[in-house]
């Protein structure tokens, strides 16, 4: 239940907090995008709101006026010793800490670890398939981003309940609650330093190992406090992400049986569906800090207030997209900004959609029907995903 003031104008005091925003968002924004482009609230320190993909585009790729070391409009941030290399860093310091990141996502590297998330989403679906329906989003799409990181990051897969709490508390509860975030700031620091140091004596072939051996252009050795921003970032922007994107399709697969069926009879179009489910679902949104005065399509923006980069919107925009609402699963010309634009661009989205591709083969080839079976609640903030999903099959 939230206590937050409703919101009474989207275009002075939008609340990306608001239920009416996590429950159905299209409709705020396609609203916007014809009568207030770029909107503007005194929430959380004051913050702009683009909704067209030309505006978003301009900013994502000015990291002279728009700073990201602050990544999510919230009421509380975390401290900047906190910060999560290279989505926190602005250039030059952004280009070193991306640089190490990049070898171990790399197409071919990826795909080594395909077979394993065959084997994950096929032991996920032994557990639910005879009893006639289940949570996919908290029996099935949770599961597989999470455990495909551990087998990466080289800790035990049993503790992603824990992986799963910090998550939450890092992109939902600690957009509104301090102590929440810090918490689990503290504690996934703890968590991952131990095995940190134990790699930097014994490394071994995991991603850890990987980054306690990376080194800066003067031959040092990353930070400690590098390497754990690291790999908080690639815990928290690994996992999350995917699931939701996953949690998302599967809901539009329940709910539009003449796109599953199509998808069953034609897996050949999976990885073409995907992108467009991936443009309509687009789960992430970042923001930026202003730090210099500048404008944006004749609006003027003030430093020290924040952006909300919305993505999400972006991918709606009819300019750009013919039909925008619509999910065309063989839609042809489709350059979606889901996976971001510019120097941030997402690092993982050759995981992402190994991942996606194989969760949705697996689950379509052995439960080829399937409707919603009750009510579906969605996360708010950062990424946007379902977190309740019950479906029947059959
Ligand atoms: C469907 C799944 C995913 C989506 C939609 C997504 C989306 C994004 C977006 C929009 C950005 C840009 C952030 C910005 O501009 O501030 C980003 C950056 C990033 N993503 Fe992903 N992501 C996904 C999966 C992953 C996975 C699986 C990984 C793990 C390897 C990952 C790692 C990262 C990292 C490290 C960055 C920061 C890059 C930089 O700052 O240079 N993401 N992602």
């Amino acid at each position: 239940m939230s206590t937050r003031p409703p919101v009474s104008d989207w275009a002075t005091d939008w609340d990306h907090l608001d239920p009416r925003w996590v429950e159905d968002p299209y409709p705020i924004w396609d609203d916007l995008r014809q009568t207030c482009p770029i909107a503007h609230t005194n929430r959380f320190g004051g913050a702009y709101l683009p909704t067209r993909y030309q505006d978003i585009r301009a900013i994502a790729y000015d990291t002279q006026h728009f700073s990201s070391r602050k990544v999510a409009v919230r009421d509380v941030h975390p401290p900047n010793d906190r910060g999560a290399p290279p989505i926190t860093s602005d250039p030059p310091r952004h280009r070193l800490a991306r640089l190490v990141l990049l070898p171990p996502f790399t197409p071919a590297a990826v795909e080594t670890l395909r077979p394993g998330a065959q084997a994950i989403c096929n032991a996920l679906i032994d557990a639910f398939i005879d009893t006639g329906g289940c949570d996919a989003a908290a029996e099935y799409a949770q599961h597989i981003p999470l455990k495909v990181m551990a087998h990466l990051l080289g800790v035990p897969e049993s503790d992603g309940d824990r992986f799963r709490a910090w998550i939450n508390a890092t992109l939902q509860e600690g957009a509104t609650d301090q102590p929440a975030l810090m918490r689990a700031l503290e504690e996934m620091t703890e968590y991952f330093r131990a095995p940190m140091l134990e790699r930097r004596k014994n490394p071994g072939t995991d991603l850890i190992s990987y980054l306690v051996q990376q080194k800066y252009p003067d031959g040092r050795l990353l930070t400690d406090n590098h390497v754990l921003g690291s790999v908080r970032l690639l815990l928290v922007a690994g996992v999350d992400t995917t699931w939701s994107a996953l949690g998302a399709f599967i809901w539009h697969l329940a709910k539009t049986p003449e796109d599953r069926r199509r998808l069953v009879a034609e897996p050949d179009l999976i990885p073409t569906a995907i992108e467009e489910l991936l443009r309509a679902y687009a789960p992430v949104t970042m923001a930026r800090e202003v730090v210099a005065e500048t404008e944006i399509n004749g609006c003027p923006i003030k430093p020290g207030q924040m952006v909300l980069l919305s993505f999400p919107a972006a991918n709606r925009d009819p300019a750009i997209f013919p039909d925008a609402e619509r999910v065309i699963l063989d839609r042809r010309e489709n350059r979606h900004v889901a996976f971001g634009l510019g120097i941030h661009r997402c690092i993982g989205s050759n995981l992402a959609r190994m991942e996606l591709a194989v969760a949705l083969e697996e689950l379509l080839r052995r439960v080829p029907e399937f409707g919603l079976a009750g009510p579906v609640t969605w996360s708010k903030g950062t990424v946007r995903g379902p977190r309740r999903l019950p479906i029947r099959f059959g």
